[in-house]
């Protein structure tokens, strides 16, 4: 979990008229939150570790991102998670949405894979009731303008299974073109499946 000892917070205005806060602390090298109309990207804490293993033991989303669904006990997944989340060279968010009067963790995304100007963008939600509310488009919008505007990137790529459709539509909507496909072999059934990668470029 990032150690914050002191944090400065000030937001900011993207394009498209989302607000982002930024907090600066001592520790972390660098920690937003974004909040858009429905949904709020925070920094993965302490508190997320069991609802963030529930899904990574969940088999339909394991599926969803062809690889197993991990086996490994919950002290040993905190361990690899708090690690994780401290790593510089990846970075995490927990998406939150106002559900039900009350603000819930629904998901996650990632940034990773930082090279040529770029970087790879992974998310979930969590809960199958949660899907098709349109939280992972806001999500993504969010975080493409955070890449582009704070991190100063030129690229954000994706890549997803060609028969996830809601993912595709996901990409497509928040302006990515896709720029080829592959064929995997997925760790979840050791069967073949083409893969779509997706990138979203700056306009300069
Ligand atoms: C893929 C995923 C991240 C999308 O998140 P979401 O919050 O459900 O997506 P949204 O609600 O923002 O948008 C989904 C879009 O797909 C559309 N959609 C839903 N079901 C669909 C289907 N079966 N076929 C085509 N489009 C579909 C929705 O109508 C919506 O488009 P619209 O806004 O134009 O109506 C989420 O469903 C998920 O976590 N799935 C399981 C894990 C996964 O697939 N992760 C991605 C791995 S690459």
């Amino acid at each position: 979990m990032p150690r914050i000892l002191t944090e400065r917070l000030y937001t900011c205005y993207t394009r498209l008229g989302t607000r982002i806060e930024r907090r600066d602390s001592i520790y972390a090298e660098e920690l937003e939150v974004m909040n858009g109309e429905s949904v709020t990207l925070r920094p993965p804490r302490e508190e997320d570790v069991e609802k963030v293993y529930e899904w990574d033991r969940d088999r339909e989303l394991a599926a969803w991102n062809g690889r197993p669904p991990i086996k490994i006990s919950l002290s040993a997944a905190r361990r690899d998670y708090l690690a994780r989340w401290e790593d510089p060279s990846v970075k995490t968010f927990i998406i939150e949405a106002r559900e039900g009067g009350a603000t819930e963790a629904v998901g996650l995304a990632t940034l990773y894979d930082f090279r040529h100007e770029g970087c790879e963008v992974g998310i979930k939600i969590g809960s199958k009731d949660l899907r098709g509310r349109g939280y992972a488009s806001e999500a993504v919008e969010l975080l493409v303008s955070y890449c582009f505007e704070s991190l100063g990137l030129k690229a954000v790529r994706g890549s997803t299974l060609a028969h996830n459709t809601r993912m595709q539509r996901v990409f497509e909507k928040r302006g990515f073109v896709e720029v080829g496909d592959g064929s995997i072999i997925s760790r979840f059934d050791n069967k073949r499946y083409t893969e779509l990668f997706y990138e979203c470029r700056r306009e300069d």
